[in-house]
């Protein structure tokens, strides 16, 4: 099974990292394909806890680790990522390509001022970078890594590039903020040398494993409901997060793919704004958020909290073509009774089994939900991941066959905690 990719189903934070982590362990590599510093993957070994923001999370393990062309790099994450690596004993294997685009300061600094700008239609970013270096990239004024370690086509660039975010800040956003050009090249350069090491043509070395009967574990970041062209525009990120992404943002072929699988959590989250009709705003939303420690990876605010969305994750397994799933944090919902899934939302006088594109249509979406019989507070998880599936609750094996029944795929993996062990792995 050579080809993996690992997608979000739902708006980000549905626990990736921790099913990359598991799944790394009988991979030989692992890819990231979309996104930059935004993402915040956690995994949990032995008590110990790992954020990555850049690095993909087969790095415990000693996988080789790529960073693909459809990522954008922040070299300060990247570097202090590393160097906290090192610290740890670990030697990372990375590999970055030599096409992906590189994060300024600057880029960071836009990002800020048009959210500012945007008023009621910002997303709420994590003001990394993320949407501006994307959209200089698409409308070719970018600078990649390959640039970095070319001195001459750097200063060329980034003049260009430099004179033009100064006249943004200063003429569009009237802010009075003077851009140190030679600083600013100064640092490109020294990070184009302490990398460049591990710059290469990622999509050459990805198609040789993949030609050795390699397993490559694509890794996506943030999820499908904040994907560029699918996601709830403009309340989404600037990347394609969907399975589709990893051919792109990394260099392969659509036919190189065996395996989809869509992470879901048990729940709803999301950080930043837009439409969230099963939003909790109640006792049980921060019951959820304080369980579930529902607080961003990469900005620390609190996450919005809702009742689990099928028409999210029914829209997710289309866009992706899921195989399989892996359900999260189910252990969060213990001692919640009743517990509601929607399964529709109603929109006026019309039912509703998609995402609407059109944003005030979403926004007046009414969940419909479903009731289930909730599990008792007090469960022994430790044991059940030790017996197994059969070990779980009746009202939680309900819960899990009204998801594999509505979305009509096979849950394979469910977590039950953060711990990598506190996972059961189905039919093995
Ligand atoms: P950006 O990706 O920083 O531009 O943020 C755009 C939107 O995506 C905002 O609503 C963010 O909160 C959200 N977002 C970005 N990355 C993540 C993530 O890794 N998890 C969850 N939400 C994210």
């Amino acid at each position: 099974m050579p080809g993996i990719v690992i997608v979000g189903t739902q708006l980000g934070d549905e626990a990736k990292g921790k099913i990359t982590d598991l799944l790394a362990e009988n991979a030989d590599c692992i890819v990231r394909f979309n996104g930059g510093a935004n993402a915040g993957h956690t995994v949990i070994v032995e008590g110990k806890t790992y954020k990555f923001h850049l690095i993909p999370s087969g790095v415990l393990h000693g996988k080789r680790l790529y960073l693909g062309n459809g990522v954008v790099v922040d070299p300060e994450v990247l570097i202090e990522e590393l160097e906290g690596l090192k610290r740890e004993g670990f030697q990372p294997d990375l590999h970055i390509s030599d096409r992906a685009h590189v994060v300024f300061s600057f880029h960071k600094l836009e990002d800020g001022l048009q959210e500012r700008f945007k008023g009621n239609l910002r997303a709420g970013t994590t003001k990394r970078g993320i949407g501006p270096t994307y959209a200089d990239k698409a409308a070719r004024f970018g600078i990649r890594i390959a640039d970095l370690l070319d001195e001459e086509a750097l200063k060329t660039k980034l003049d260009v590039l430099a004179d033009l975010k100064q006249k943004i800040i200063n003429q569009v956003y009237g802010e009075d903020i003077k851009l140190d050009k030679k600083e600013i090249l100064e640092k490109a350069s020294m990070f184009g040398r302490a990398i460049s090491d591990y710059v290469c043509d990622v999509s050459m070395e990805i198609n040789e494993a993949l030609d050795e009967g390699k397993t490559v574990i694509f890794e996506g970041a943030q999820g499908t409901l904040l994907d560029i062209d699918h996601g709830v525009y403009p309340y989404g990120t600037s990347s394609s997060t969907i399975a589709g992404g990893a051919c792109i943002g990394a260099g392969v072929s659509p036919k190189r793919i065996d395996k989809i699988i869509g992470v879901m959590k048990a729940y709803t989250s999301r950080v930043g704004t837009g439409p969230l009709p099963t939003e909790l705003k109640d006792d049980i939303g921060k019951r959820i958020r304080e369980v579930g420690k529902e607080y961003g990876t990469t900005t620390g605010r609190p996450r919005r909290v809702g009742w689990l969305d099928l028409v999210q994750v029914k829209y997710s397994a289309r866009l992706n073509g899921i195989d399989e799933l892996a359900i999260t944090k189910l252990d969060v919902l213990s001692g919640i009774n009743p517990l509601k899934i929607c399964v529709k939302y109603r929109c006026g006088n019309k039912m509703l089994d998609r995402i609407p594109a059109n944003i005030h249509t979403f926004e007046k979406c009414e969940p419909v939900y479903e009731e289930l019989e909730g599990w008792k507070a007090d469960v022994n998880w430790r044991r059940i991941v030790n017996e197994g599936y059969e070990a779980l609750p009746e009202q939680a094996k309900e819960y899990i066959r009204k998801i594999e029944e509505h979305v009509k795929l096979p849950v394979s993996i469910i977590s039950v905690g953060p711990e990598r062990r506190e996972t059961i792995i189905l039919n093995e």
